[in-house]
């Protein structure tokens, strides 16, 4: 064993419906390209009434466990910034669905999008203490911001499942990386709003100071150079964020900045729409999957959570990811389209815990939220 630790491998999925963002630019009446172009989006994920955080992460990981096994798993780590209870975790209603041993730790993270990281970092510590265990780590989110708002079309949902440890297949994370925080009000989501309170242009300064302040931090503790990084994920709001974010980097660096990864990395996101968390990681999954010449090499992870926290770790690629990109793509062509109107008396449906109630079924993915019973939510496997 090398000492090495990082992310052994990783899962993606997403929500049953999709919406085109064509079709929202012209109940709108925007030109699309404002959204296509402007925003760098195509499509975003919407959750059928039965899904959630807990139902696409338990679908994410289910797909990764069944390759890997849960053999050393000790930790579940559940990141989210869309959580469901204001108590009980994420994580102990995946590790219910999952059927893992009860000699686990389930915990939920929060930090806006930054908190996938935190779960990332934090998993590394525990494997760096005992690398016979693995952590499961999950991030899982439903980005939902007002109709008719400016956040609307960079809506989207998706969770990703990584597998943490040592001796790693797919990519070796580096011990040294930068970090940054600052006391910003750019976006949060208050406990009695279903939707995200966002002030968009602030919180696009606030990730460019974290990007740079994060990597003025790598370079003062001696990390990678950037001559030793070839290609950097960012985390993406909406793709275009990244391509604004590397040329704030280049200027700040006064050197140029490859932009072919920038398309590479955003081929899923722009499918999926934002899904905060889980961004980052779906961005370096598309980016190890677009681009084999990447293995041996060192990349970077941008990671941003408004509010704000921004961290920069780089990494070595050790493998490609193996079919991934054909289970990816069949995933996001076998959602299912709505409609505008659909998709608005969808987004203001909510199962409130003072009333027992039913959900539909219509989600096709392994697992459901079957509704509330007693004030609680009760999920189940489809069966
Ligand atoms: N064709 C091509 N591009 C067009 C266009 C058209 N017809 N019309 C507008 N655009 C471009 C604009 O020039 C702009 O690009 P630029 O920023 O490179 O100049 C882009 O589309 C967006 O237009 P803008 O008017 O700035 O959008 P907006 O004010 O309606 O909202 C956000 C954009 C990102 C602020 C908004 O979607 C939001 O608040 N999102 C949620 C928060 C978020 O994602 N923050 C990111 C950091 S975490």
């Amino acid at each position: 064993m090398s000492g090495a630790i990082g992310i052994h491998d990783l899962e993606i999925a997403t929500t049953h419906h999709v919406i085109d963002l064509a079709d929202l630019a012209a109940a709108r009446g925007v030109d699309a390209d404002k959204f296509r172009i402007g925003l760098g989006q195509d499509r975003m994920s919407f959750p059928a009434p039965d899904e959630d955080i807990v139902t696409m992460g338990a679908a994410a990981a289910k797909a990764l466990l069944e390759r890997t096994g849960a053999d050393g798993i000790r930790t579940l780590m559940f990141a989210t910034e869309s959580g469901i209870d204001q108590s009980k975790s994420a994580a102990a209603f995946a590790h219910g669905l999952l059927g893992l041993p009860a000699q686990v730790r389930a915990v939920e993270l929060k930090q806006a999008c930054y908190a996938g990281t935190a779960a990332l970092q934090a998993a590394i510590g525990i494997v760096a203490r005992n690398p016979q265990e693995r952590v499961l780590v999950i991030a899982s989110d439903v980005a939902r911001y007002a109709l008719h708002s400016p956040g609307e079309p960079t809506q989207g949902a998706a969770a990703v499942a990584m597998l943490v440890a040592a001796d790693p297949a797919l990519l070796e994370i580096d011990p040294v990386s930068g970090v940054f925080t600052a006391d910003v009000d750019d976006f949060w989501r208050p406990n009695d709003s279903s939707v995200a309170l966002v002030d968009g242009k602030l919180s696009m300064s606030a990730y460019v100071d974290a990007l740079l302040g994060a990597w003025d931090d790598l370079q003062a503790r001696g990390g990678a150079r950037p001559d030793e990084i070839a290609a950097i994920a960012y985390h993406q709001p909406f793709t275009k964020m990244a391509v604004k974010a590397q040329r704030r980097l280049a200027a700040h660096l006064g050197t140029a900045l490859d932009d072919e990864p920038l398309t590479t990395m955003s081929v899923y996101n722009r499918g999926l729409g934002n899904s905060y968390t889980a961004s980052l990681y779906v961005a370096l999954a598309a980016l190890l999957d677009g681009d084999a010449s990447l293995v041996g090499r060192r990349v970077g992870l941008f990671s941003y959570g408004s509010g704000s926290v921004g961290e920069l770790l780089t990494a070595l690629v050790r493998s490609a990811g193996a079919g991934r990109a054909e289970r990816v793509q069949r995933m996001l062509d076998a959602r299912v389209g709505l409609g505008i109107a659909e998709y608005e008396r969808l987004h203001a449906v909510s199962y409130p815990s003072d009333t027992d109630a039913e959900t539909p079924r219509v989600t096709a993915g392994p697992f459901r939220f079957a509704g509330i019973r007693g004030g609680a939510r009760v999920y189940e496997p489809v069966g």
